[in-house]
């Protein structure tokens, strides 16, 4: 614990073969986050990346506590939504930098949700090769998942994601009080990789979940510890995603992303088709892994808890699901790389899963 001001605040020291940065996870900490990049960055100037929705709620006082600690910060909106991720966004973020007088010296924040997240890290990335990144997450998805981790990027016409670049942030600064203004939807679709790691590596934060209550806001701050901790430590382990302990995060994930993708990225939020791709996951391990079925039933019920679905709408295109797991490209010989679940608490990759596993899953949702 450390403390500015007298609030209490978590601090993750998050270390790997070529990272090492801080996560704080606290309240008031944008009050503070003047004070506190100052203790780490050098550089005077920043820009600040943000979008519709969120800067008009924070950015001012981002920027307050930043000038009244010495920085001159820029502030850059963007339109709110996965739209914005794109390659020309990006270029026109570099520009509007270019032109504030923002050089090497210099340093990028990102204050927003997973899209900010992917986009200010990406112009982080390029900007003179590489200038530093101050992740501030808005949501709860970019709190316990896309601020952690380094990959950053945008999507092209074709695929999300598919352009990008792994840079670890200097500093993550999670202040669960913005939260509060969060819509219950985009809430509750972070549950859904919260669920997914307490699967892969906690038993017992997944038993907490069953009588979680978000009226708690320690609670709030020891859930979002508790996640960054989780995620930090397994891309510790394979920081540029080759060794394969990295996929494990991304169980659910395979037909979760045929779920968005066959959905048109609009049927359902990311965090709500990986709920469903759990759902999947879980039926595949139980047929290929051992997972007893009443730990799939358990799981079930902790998704609806969240107000996640479990189940696919019945006029849902199905088969557009398989066409997307095509275009990922990860069968051979007509099976896949697959991540399941023994029981809760563990998880492993195999290559056992055989389309058809897939099939029966989908079918069955
Ligand atoms: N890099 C990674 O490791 C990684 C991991 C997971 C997801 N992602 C990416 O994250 C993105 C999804 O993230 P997301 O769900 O946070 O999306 P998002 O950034 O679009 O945020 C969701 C919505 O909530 C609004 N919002 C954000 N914070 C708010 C607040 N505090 N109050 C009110 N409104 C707020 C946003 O303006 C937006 O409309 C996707 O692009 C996905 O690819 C990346
Ligand atoms: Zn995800």
């Amino acid at each position: 614990m450390d403390s500015l001001h007298s609030v209490s605040v978590a601090r993750l020291e998050i270390h790997g073969a070529t990272l090492r940065y801080s996560a704080l996870v606290g309240s008031g900490l944008i009050e503070q986050l003047g004070d506190r990049v100052r203790r780490r960055l050098p550089g005077k100037t920043c820009g600040i990346i943000s979008d519709t929705n969120v800067g008009p709620l924070f950015a001012g006082r981002v920027k307050r506590s930043l000038t009244s600690a010495g920085f001159k910060p820029t502030l850059i909106t963007i339109p709110a939504g996965e739209k914005s991720k794109t390659l020309k966004q990006a270029s026109a973020i570099c520009e509007r930098m270019i032109a504030a007088g923002l050089d090497r010296q210099s340093f990028v924040i990102g204050l927003g949700g997973g899209v900010i997240s992917d986009i200010s890290g990406f112009v982080a990335a390029i900007y003179y090769r590489g200038i530093p990144h101050v992740q501030i997450p808005t949501t709860l998805l970019a709190m316990v998942d896309s601020s952690i981790g380094g990959k950053t990027g945008v999507n092209t016409r074709d695929g999300k994601n598919l352009l990008g670049a792994v840079h670890q942030p200097s500093l993550v600064i999670d202040d669960v009080d913005v939260l509060k203004t969060l819509p219950c939807r985009e809430f509750n679709q972070g549950f859904a990789e919260v669920i997914k790691h307490a699967i892969i590596a906690d038993a017992k934060m997944f038993e907490q979940l069953q009588s979680w209550k978000a009226s708690n806001p320690l609670g709030l701050q020891q859930l979002v510890r508790r996640n960054v901790k989780i995620k930090s430590k397994v891309v510790a382990k394979d920081e540029r995603d080759r060794t394969g302990d990295r996929a494990l995060l991304n169980f659910g994930h395979t037909v979760g992303h045929g779920i968005e993708r066959a959905g048109g990225y609009q049927k359902f939020l990311h965090g709500e088709a990986v709920s469903l791709g759990i759902v999947a996951a879980c039926a595949i391990s139980i047929k290929r892994a051992g997972l007893p079925p009443w730990q799939r039933d358990a799981v079930v019920g902790l998704l609806q808890r969240f107000d996640l679905p479990a189940r696919l709408p019945p006029n849902f295109p199905r088969e557009k699901i398989f066409d997307a797991l095509k275009f990922d490209k990860k069968f051979e010989g007509g099976k896949i790389r697959f991540v399941v679940t023994p029981r809760i608490g563990a998880a492993y990759l195999t290559r056992d899963v055989m389309l058809n596993d897939i099939r029966e899953a989908i079918d069955e949702l």
